[in-house]
């Protein structure tokens, strides 16, 4: 009989299937099970069947649905003081994982061995970014690109970016102005599409001003990362999201390369007039600069000879782009919004901070402008600023750092313990590091003084435990460009406007608006969970840690 044997073929290939995840999930339950024996440090209540999986469920109940899943491992690293150190098996909804917040530690895997990025690194951002891009890569591949990019982000070409920076600030500024005194906004909402703005200036040398229209890219970048999520199945199992996600990459990289070509033809034009001439005066986008660096080798040179860019070359710079898109956006926004929180519930840190301003750009405000892009120098002596920007990069990392174990390279536990680090993901946990009691003083106050004291001073930033931007040669390429960004944000922005976050408020109005029948539950099972550690702008899920509900707040102008 036909179909009896095709049923006995499907019933083969199913059995064999369970049968082998059965026995790859008995291999790997009994190495961790093995490990727990040892007295490796580890969560208790594993167990065979879901690993860690219930424990990171429990201690999300104390947390708000939408917290950032490092606040949760955060939470989890409470328990570890003794070690700094443990594994979380959350295999196979994720790899098994060494979570570490010992800065010592940090710095081997970061620094002494440069561990390599897991797989996942490449998979977690594909349908955002593309394709390989310098997150994700290893090895020679990475050293490469890494040099090619390097130019866009040197010293000389911030400078040129600033005043590219200051009119970008100029438009959040009148949006503000238009704002203040008109009821709640969201602040996040208006960082977002500012960095927006000003990360598509220095890529790409685009003027889109996304900040007052919408824009193709930025609605293919946003659909995308909605259907986006490094693990929740909802998101990842829905079966319409590989084919809008497909389709918005299209986009990305229809437009990416449009501008690429341009570049490209400009850079050609130039070196048919005058091979030798250094190029105009105008600032240079950072795809304008990879691509010199690129023809600077020897490829490049037939390539500037011949009609067409090299599409290698091409489709990986369009992925490097959508990963500056990605990287640029996210997490310089939502740092911005942090600033203000924390400026909120500081005032004599914000009075300090005007102050600042007030010696280095004078009393006249209107000049602020014309200082900061004719003498972007300045930027420099504003040490209090930086010093705040740091502080609140401390309490609110918005990036992760993740890297893959090897067989033989161990970690050193704080009670001395050897953790092998082999078959296991590890990931620093930034929240924890940033905090850990043990070498940090008044580890969770707010002291933007730390960043100016004497090395011999007790509130003297520890070596290795402060590492938003990550440490080693994988380091943020990004970080002087939004650091200047976030400079030049305060010093346009601070003297101006008084920000309040309005949560007590929106709640109220959240409230009244979901219903009769979701107020009575809620008056049964009780209000659900709405801060961390009290703190009502908790980060969030969403990509690189957005504050919670988007910061509504009140703007008002600064009484003179
Ligand atoms: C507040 C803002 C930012 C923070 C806190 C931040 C943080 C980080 C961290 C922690 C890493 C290491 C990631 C890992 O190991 O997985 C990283 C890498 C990277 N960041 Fe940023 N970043 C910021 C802004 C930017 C901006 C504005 C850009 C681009 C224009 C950018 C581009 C990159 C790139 C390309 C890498 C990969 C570098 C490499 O592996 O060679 N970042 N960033
Ligand atoms: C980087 O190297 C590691 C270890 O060799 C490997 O497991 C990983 O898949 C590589 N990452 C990528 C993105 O290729
Ligand atoms: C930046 O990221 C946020 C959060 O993912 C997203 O809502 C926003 O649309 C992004 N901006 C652009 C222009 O893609
Ligand atoms: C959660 O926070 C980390 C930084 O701590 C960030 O890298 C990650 O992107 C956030 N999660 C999501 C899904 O964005």
């Amino acid at each position: 009989m036909p179909l009896s044997n095709l049923l006995f073929a499907v019933g083969v290939v199913v059995f064999t299937s369970l049968g082998c995840l059965l026995l790859v999930s008995c291999r790997h339950r009994s190495r961790i099970n093995g490990l727990r024996k040892s007295g490796i440090p580890m969560p208790a209540g594993w167990n065979w069947i879901t690993g860690h999986l219930l424990i990171l469920d429990r201690t999300f109940r104390h947390l708000p649905r939408l917290a950032n899943l490092s606040l949760v491992i955060q939470e989890l690293c409470r328990e570890f003081a003794d070690t700094e150190m443990f594994i979380l098996d959350l295999w196979p909804a994720f790899a098994p994982a060494i979570i570490t917040f010992n800065p010592e530690s940090e710095l081997f895997i970061s620094q002494k061995y440069n561990l390599p990025k897991p797989s996942t690194s490449l998979e977690s951002v594909k349908p955002i970014v593309g394709g390989p891009s310098l997150l994700s890569m290893n090895g020679s591949e990475w050293k490469i690109w890494r040099s090619l990019l390097n130019p866009g982000f040197s010293t000389a070409s911030l400078v040129e970016h600033v005043p590219y920076i200051v009119d970008c600030v100029e438009v959040f500024c009148s949006k503000l102005l238009e704002n203040a005194g008109n009821g709640i906004l969201s602040l996040d909402d208006f960082a977002t599409k500012l960095t927006f703005d000003v990360i598509m200036k220095v890529t790409l040398d685009a003027d889109i001003n996304y900040q007052r229209s919408e824009h193709i890219l930025a609605t293919a970048l946003s659909t995308i990362t909605n259907w986006h999520s490094f693990w929740d199945p909802r998101v990842l199992l829905n079966p319409a999201r590989p084919f809008i996600q497909m389709y918005y990459g299209y986009i990305m990289k229809n437009y990416i390369g449009k501008e690429l070509e341009q570049r490209f033809a400009d850079l050609k034009r130039q070196h048919l007039s005058s091979p030798t001439s250094q190029g105009t005066k105008k600032a240079k986008s950072i795809i304008a600069l990879a691509l010199e660096a690129f023809v600077e080798e020897t490829k490049g040179k037939e390539m500037l000879e011949g009609a067409k860019l090299d599409p290698e070359f091409a489709s990986m710079v369009t992925c490097q782009t959508r990963l500056f898109l990605l990287a640029g956006n996210d997490t310089t926004s939502s740092t911005i919004v942090y600033i203000y929180h924390t400026l909120s519930k500081h005032p004599e840190v914000l009075s300090q901070l005007r102050r600042e301003h007030d010696s280095i750009f004078g009393l006249d405000i209107s000049q602020t402008t014309t200082l900061l892009k004719t003498q972007s120098a300045l930027l420099n002596n504003c040490r209090y600023t930086l010093a705040v920007i740091k502080e609140t990069l401390r309490l609110y990392p918005p990036a992760t750092n993740m890297r893959q174990g090897l067989p033989g390279v161990s970690l050193t536990a704080l009670d001395g313990r050897l953790l092998d680090t082999g078959g296991f993901h590890i990931i620093i946990n930034h929240q924890a590091t940033h905090t850990n009691p043990r070498v940090w003083v008044r580890a969770t106050e707010f002291l933007p003084e730390r960043w100016l004291v004497q090395a011999d001073h007790e509130l003297y930033p520890p070596h290795g435990a402060y590492r938003p931007f990550d440490i080693g040669p994988r380091a943020c390429i990004g970080q002087a460009l939004t650091l200047n960004e976030m400079r030049i944000v305060l010093i346009m922005t601070a003297r101006k406007f008084n920000i309040t976050p309005a949560y007590e408020e929106w709640d109220e109005i959240q409230h009244r608006a979901i219903g009769w029948w979701a107020r009575i539950r809620s008056g049964i099972w009780g209000k659900d969970i709405n801060t961390v550690n009290g703190d009502r702008a908790y980060q969030t899920e969403k990509a690189g840690t957005h504050p919670s509900d988007g910061y509504p707040c009140r703007v008002e102008l600064v009484q003179k």
